[in-house]
């Protein structure tokens, strides 16, 4: 057990730290909840590692889904001795969903000498952090941020175990092609460099016989998208496509049934959520169709971990797996580099092949996962069911 003054000293190094930041009060809450799932010992004695995503907020069920599912590979870990002969100690980093404060986020990481950073999850904060990440040469892998651009830069350090905006782009436009046989599509972003991007990859795809009746951005965190579905409805689309986030897919969808848009949703990873359902409403959610990788109920070797995070959080977030095997793959490759040398940890991470609850994984060049499976789901009584495979 730990004597009480070297609790004691290890908060007041992290309260230190924490005044500094921006953002310093979450920054510090978490930073006692890291300590107290990992235990707090001496700086030489731990490996941190860092976990950056947005932990308050609109989007912050999010941020907890990441957060959780590394808080159990972290213990798992520690139980067995850490990695290195180290404990491993987690950083979490609050971006607020928000550009700049993930760099400011980045550059703290950066400045607590994490081994690597398991985040962000949204594409506009992952591209801007991966900058100040490149430059440490500290390893970056995403569990979520599927915007193309992020691993398009040649950046060596940058990976996800998430699929991407192009694949995910494509599927959504052959279902509502060839499965829904829509003739008159409205297509709405968020404005976001995934909101945006994943709605050009759909309407890209979508080819001649589709006819996108209408196109435009919403403004992320607005409450009234009624003036916007009006100007929607007037064209009398089939289908309405939105890339974004739950939190404005959930009022849209609502508002939209509100005034009388009855067509179908069609969105994708940003909004595969509990939480999507609860601000639309059971009854306005009803036939949401939604775009992300297969039930991983379904995958044999994510049972244990499912069982686990159920047992201790309740319902897997969408992302709460991909987090997990995220920060396991970057503490094997410390592991089997035998150092937290951002380079030689990088090194690894490219050449090794890694099996995790999600099925195995090697790294393309760029630092993508080869081809993940997108499929449709469908929103039914309140939940999501697997309707549709390419
Ligand atoms: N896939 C979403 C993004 O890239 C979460 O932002």
């Amino acid at each position: 057990m730990r004597g009480k003054s070297e609790d004691r000293k290890c908060g007041i190094r992290l309260m230190k730290e924490a005044a500094a930041f921006p953002g310093a009060v979450f920054f510090l809450a978490l930073s006692a909840f890291a300590l107290l799932t990992t235990g707090c010992a001496k700086k030489e004695e731990v490996v941190k590692v860092g976990v950056a995503a947005q932990m308050t907020g609109a989007e912050a069920k999010m941020g907890s889904d990441f957060k959780n599912g590394i808080g159990i590979a972290v213990e798992e870990w520690n139980s067995k001795g850490g990695v290195l002969g180290k404990k491993i100690e987690v950083i979490v980093g609050d971006d607020q969903a928000d550009p700049k404060q993930a760099v400011s986020v980045a550059n703290r990481m950066v400045n607590d000498g994490v081994a690597g950073v398991i985040g962000h999850f949204n594409s506009s904060c992952s591209i801007p952090a991966s900058d100040v990440y490149n430059r440490a040469n500290l390893p970056m892998i995403t569990p979520a941020s599927t915007n193309p651009l992020l691993t398009g830069r040649g950046y060596g350090g940058v990976f996800r175990v998430c699929g991407t905006d192009e694949q995910q782009g494509k599927v959504a436009a052959d279902f509502a092609r060839t499965r829904l046989n829509v003739r008159k599509v409205a297509v709405l972003h968020d404005k976001t460099t995934y909101g945006q991007g994943f709605a050009d990859l759909f309407r890209k795809n979508l080819g001649a016989g589709v006819e996108v009746v209408y196109y435009g951005g919403i403004t992320k965190g607005d409450k009234d998208f009624k003036p916007v579905l009006t100007a929607v409805r007037e064209k009398h689309p089939d289908l309405v496509f939105f890339g974004g986030i739950y939190p404005e897919t959930g009022l849209l969808v609502k508002q939209a049934r509100e005034i009388n848009l009855a067509v179908p949703f069609l969105s994708g990873d940003g909004s595969i959520d509990p939480k999507f359902v609860e601000i639309a409403g059971e009854k306005a959610a009803e036939g949401t169709y939604l775009t992300f990788s297969p039930d991983p109920h379904a995958i044999p070797s994510a049972k244990a971990f499912i069982e686990k995070y159920t047992a201790k959080y309740g319902e897997l977030g969408p992302y709460s797996i991909y987090a997990y095997d995220a920060i396991n793959i970057l503490l094997a490759a410390i592991k089997e580099a035998g150092t937290t040398e951002g380079k030689a940890v990088i090194g690894k991470l490219h050449s090794m092949e890694f099996s995790g609850a999600l099925g195995k994984i090697r790294f393309t060049e760029r630092g993508d996962v080869s081809q993940l499976p997108y499929v449709v789901w469908v929103t039914r009584n309140g939940r999501f069911e697997e309707y549709w495979k390419p």
